[in-house]
């Protein structure tokens, strides 16, 4: 909504949610009422995606440029402001994403991030080169901490630095935003300083960062107050929250920043990232959302929440938590009897949210083996996957077959359809397994693998037929390959589902996930194992 339209100041102006007819109606003449009455209205709240740089920080969560640049493309459309694409001087796929990024997008800016050092600055700007509005992130660590470990620095030094940095990135773009590293552990009086002189230096935005998840959510509120009060042309510029979750507090710090004046959050989406995650874009989306009283809104269009979060999750193998927040699979199920009676009875006696506002539809149409082409195409579409005729053709074959072994093909069947396209691209394919396994006999497989055209074969005993599979595939392909996570989950209920396998391989002493679906689940071991293998192979290629 664009104001209340309770009215202001006592004036009842009715239903009006125009601003120029509700300016018309009351005829306010004069400035000072108009700046009065704009106390009232909603205040814009940019959301700065961090997926692409943060969330990717993740070990195994590495997409490659192609996957990076449909990640973008959905972030545009769910109407994120600012897209922080890549750290451009870490390594040379970062810095081709970025350029990819700026050339995909659009309308958001699209950021890039720097340590306070000339060459980074530099090679973001370059980076940033078709950017249609480039940012560059610039920035430096100010706690005790970073100072005296990081940096065997002092204050002062680090304070010039800061000013240095900003300085030289205005060389090359106009918007520049500092970030002030494990803010949340920096005394308020220097953070004051450190602010006021980036701001002075050409500063667009200030990023006040809760590196290490350790504030209280008063405190981290009345770290941005402290700021907005004492630091002298604060208001000229945006103050951003950029808030990580190491003790289950980054959407409460997020949130309790934006309500004492922070105006940009910084997010991704399903609060993955470094350690316990960032802050989740879509609690921050649907809490300003349910919560008007706020009078803060944001740009994003909370239908689109759904898909893109089941995007993420399988380009990047991050299962997400069945009780996530808004996108978890059991963000909108009732199962104990009073709750269900309850919703039946008035959805709102149990739900705050309307599935159907984060792209929950549950009356979408039901896909069995009478479904066409069609309706699979809806359906992946709905689910953040576009496929290419040919694509599409390969996938509604797979689903006419599985389609045929169960009753219903559930979204979660369609993603995993999808992701075996993707995996079609693997230059290592599992050609056959064969196992036998039972009581009373050490479980024995047969593998064949095809490698970019070749076949090869190998046969293995191992503790279980699991074991034994893997056994054989690490006797055709030699290296270090540790299985360092596995999560084997049913998608739906019954002896006939489809068993989803996540899996992360530490492949030469770098972690890959994998990910396959398989109504056999030996198979789909296998198969998620060679997943995260083929990503070593093309991060070594
Ligand atoms: O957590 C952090 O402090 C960061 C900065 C680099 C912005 O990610
Ligand atoms: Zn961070």
């Amino acid at each position: 909504m664009w104001f209340q339209s309770e009215g202001i100041n006592g004036i009842n102006v009715g239903n009006i949610t125009n601003k120029n007819a509700y300016l018309e109606k009351i005829e306010i003449k004069t400035y000072k009422l108009i700046q009065r009455s704009y106390r009232y209205m909603s205040d814009r709240v940019y959301i700065f995606d961090t997926t692409l740089r943060d969330g990717e920080q993740v070990p195994g969560c590495r997409l490659n440029t192609q996957e990076k640049v449909e990640v973008a493309k959905k972030l545009e459309g769910l109407g994120v402001d600012i897209i922080e694409a890549g750290f451009p001087v870490s390594s040379p796929g970062d810095f081709t994403s970025v350029v990819e990024i700026s050339k995909a997008v659009t309308w958001p800016t699209v950021c890039a991030l720097t340590r306070a050092v000339e060459s980074d600055i530099k090679i973001a700007a370059e980076a940033l080169r078709f950017a249609k509005r480039p940012r560059i992130h610039t920035g430096i660590g100010t706690s005790p901490s970073h100072i005296k470990y990081k940096f065997n620095s002092t204050p002062e030094e680090i304070l010039e630095r800061a000013i240095s940095c900003v300085k030289y990135a205005k060389k090359f773009v106009e918007d520049v935003q500092f970030y002030a590293e494990d803010a949340g552990r920096t005394d308020n009086e220097y953070l004051a300083r450190v602010v006021e002189a980036v701001i002075k230096a050409g500063a667009t935005v200030v990023n006040i960062p809760d590196t290490t998840g350790y504030c209280l959510p008063t405190e981290f509120g009345e770290k941005i107050k402290y700021l907005m009060e004492h630091v002298d042309g604060i208001h000229k510029v945006t103050i951003a929250t950029h808030c990580h979750n190491d003790l289950g507090m980054a959407t409460a710090n997020t949130l309790s920043g934006l309500m004492n004046g922070a105006r940009q959050a910084e997010v991704t989406i399903n609060g993955i990232g470094e350690r316990a995650g960032n802050t989740s874009l879509e609690e921050v989306a649907m809490i300003l959302k349910s919560h008007a009283e706020l009078n803060l809104d944001t740009n994003i269009n909370t239908k689109k929440i759904a898909s893109v979060s089941r995007m993420v999750s399988s380009m990047m193998n991050m299962p997400v938590q069945p009780n996530k927040a808004i996108v978890g699979r059991n963000a909108f199920a009732h199962s104990s009897g009073i709750h269900q009676d309850g919703v039946l009875k008035n959805r709102e006696s149990y739900e705050i949210i309307d599935p159907k506002d984060v792209g929950i539809d549950e009356n979408a149409i039901v896909l069995t083996a009478r479904s066409g082409r069609a309706a699979l195409k809806h359906r992946l579409e709905s689910l953040g996957v576009h496929m290419e005729k040919e694509a599409l053709d390969k996938c509604y074959e797979e689903f006419l077959k599985l389609a045929d072994k169960k009753r219903e093909v559930v979204d979660e069947d369609v993603l995993m359809l999808a992701g075996e396209h993707r995996s079609a691209r693997n230059r290592i394919k599992l050609d056959y397994l064969q196992v036998s396994s039972g009581v009373g006999i050490r479980p024995v497989a047969s593998v064949g693998l095809d490698i970019a055209g070749e076949k090869f074969e190998a046969c293995a005993s191992g503790n279980g037929p699991v074991d034994a599979a893997i056994r054989a595939i690490k006797k055709i392909i030699s290296r270090q390959m540790l299985i360092k996570d596995f999560l084997i989950q049913a998608f739906d209920k019954g002896s006939n589902d489809v068993g989803k396998v996540h899996m992360t391989v530490e492949c030469d002493g770098v972690n890959h996930n994998g990910f396959a679906a398989n109504s056999d689940i030996i198979a789909a071991s296998a198969e998620a194992f060679l997943d995260a293998v083929n990503k070593a192979v093309v991060n070594n290629a």
